[in-house]
């Protein structure tokens, strides 16, 4: 994560050297909390409504109160004080009760990116769950980066592919058909993911590793990347990167996101 620009706590903005939390707080001591990371465009934020959904889902899984009014307001005044049109809102909600705003720089992400596999069982009772508790998805990333590849691609210990730490996976078949892995099987519902579903059509379902490194093309979606196609999986080459499959469904993003920002 970059260095955030400014904070909000609880309210009060403020710049990063002046942001302190009171402790104890289980959100930190505990990553007993839940977060949202938002796409700010030209200084508007981008499906904030389904990122406060899914918010309030987090939370309620775990049962957190959370007060989706006041974060709405904090955000709006938050955006207000932006210097940098174009970055990433983090929402956090801690456990001890503190409602966290950060403003972050973009990350910069290649135009492809190759991924190696890591075994993973999901947490059940944390299933769709955005807690604070990432300490999993962000050691995967490194144990990828040892292996010489960019990010990590989650693989449960039956060989179903899941996601990566913070994006979801699509990929191709022989055929032309999409596919993506269906939430049941273990996975968050990503937004971006959501996106692309409205508009193109999509297979979802419990996938095999095999299948995935048999595509003639894959991407990965998110907040932050939209869609990057995915050049290399451990030993598998993609050959199209990106393919036909891959541009359809970035040109799906992009008409989402004019629908709701405007060209
Ligand atoms: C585990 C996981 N999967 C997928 C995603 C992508 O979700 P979204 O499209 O809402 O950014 C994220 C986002 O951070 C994530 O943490």
């Amino acid at each position: 994560m970059a260095d955030p620009l400014k904070f909000s706590i609880d309210g009060l903005v403020l710049d990063p050297g002046d942001a302190s939390l009171p402790l104890p707080d289980d959100g930190l001591l505990r990553g007993d909390g839940v977060f949202e990371v938002i796409r700010i465009y030209a200084g508007r934020p981008f499906a904030l409504g389904l990122h406060l959904d899914r918010m309030e889902r987090s939370a309620a899984a775990i049962e957190l109160p959370l007060d989706r009014a006041a974060l709405t307001t904090e955000i709006e005044a938050l955006l207000d004080s932006l210097d940098h049109p174009d970055c990433l809102l983090r929402v956090v909600q801690t456990r001890a009760g503190r409602r966290i705003g950060s403003i972050e720089p973009l990350p910069v992400h290649t135009a492809t990116i190759a991924l190696a596999t890591v075994t993973y069982s999901p947490t059940v009772i944390l299933n769709g769950v955005k807690s604070l508790s990432y300490a999993a998805n962000m050691q995967v990333t490194r144990l990828a980066k040892a292996a010489g590849a960019a990010e990590a691609l989650f693989i449960r210990p039956d060989q179903v592919v899941l996601e990566a730490p913070t994006s979801s996976i699509f990929w191709a078949t022989a055929d032309g058909r999409l596919r993506t892995p269906a939430i049941e099987a273990g996975v968050l519902d990503s937004i971006t993911r959501r996106k692309v579903l409205e508009r193109i059509e999509v297979e979802q379902g419990e996938f095999p590793l095999d299948d995935l490194l048999a595509a003639p093309e894959a991407f990965l979606a998110s907040t932050t990347r939209e869609v990057q196609p995915i050049e290399r999986i451990d030993d598998r080459t993609y050959p199209e990167k990106p393919g036909p499959l891959t541009k359809a469904a970035a040109a799906a993003f992009t008409q989402a996101l004019e629908e709701e920002l405007g060209a």
